[in-house]
């Protein structure tokens, strides 16, 4: 591809930045990523996580791969390389929102550990946080809520992560989630976490 138009775009700085948002604010965006297999709970737990945040007034948005993919990623299919564009893409938004000052969570299988290091390079190391929601694929598959797994056994949809597509687990998430407890246990030691980072201020369980 020719990428000499570049040199033609410069970059245009604004007077409201993400310091003067963030302060505005009180509190410092970052991009919370949950990775794992299609049915291992990063929806249900973003979900609830989302929630929380809400009622303490932090502005949230949750990037979802499956609502990501019903419009941006729309023309992406599931072959590897579809599914780095689709991970560059949900990267460079959620930039975009760090930026707006929101608090950002993103729900998407990242089945590629080089895809999730392009991520938090992308994002910047110190605004990046990967969780990681372990839930082994026979469990995964006995919950199968979208019947996909169903599928994939009858050859109706090929490269499913898990079944004939890889998924490499990170060896060392920022904050490891066992999807095999209860959601409530998992939201508990997440906003333990968090407030341990000092990315939010409140503890419900203090
Ligand atoms: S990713 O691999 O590119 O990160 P993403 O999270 O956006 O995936 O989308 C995953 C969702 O798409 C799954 O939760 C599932 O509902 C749906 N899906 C449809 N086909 C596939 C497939 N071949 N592999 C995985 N998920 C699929």
């Amino acid at each position: 591809m020719n990428n000499h138009f570049r040199k033609n775009i410069i970059f245009q700085k604004y007077e409201i930045t993400r310091i003067k948002r963030e302060n505005k604010n009180h509190y410092k965006s970052k991009v919370i990523w949950f990775t794992g297999l299609s049915g291992s709970g990063k929806s249900t737990i973003s979900n609830m996580l989302e929630k929380i945040l809400f009622e303490n007034n932090i502005n949230t948005y949750v990037l979802d791969g499956d609502n990501i993919r019903s419009g941006l990623c729309s023309d992406l299919t599931f072959c590897s390389i579809d599914r780095n564009e689709n991970i560059r893409r949900i990267s460079e938004v959620a930039k975009l929102m760090l930026d707006a000052g929101i608090m950002v969570l993103v729900s998407a299988i990242s089945p590629y550990k080089k895809q999730r290091l392009m991520a938090s390079n992308i994002l910047g190391k110190d605004n990046f946080l990967e969780v990681f929601v372990d839930t082994p694929l026979n469990i995964c598959e006995e919950r199968d809520s979208k019947g996909l797994y169903k599928k994939s056994r009858c050859n109706e949809i090929l490269n499913f992560t898990g079944i004939d597509s890889v998924y490499e687990a990170p060896d060392k998430p920022d904050i490891y989630l066992d999807g095999t407890i209860s959601i409530k246990e998992n939201i508990k030691k997440l906003i333990k976490k968090l407030h341990e980072n000092n990315i939010i201020f409140f503890s419900m369980y203090s």
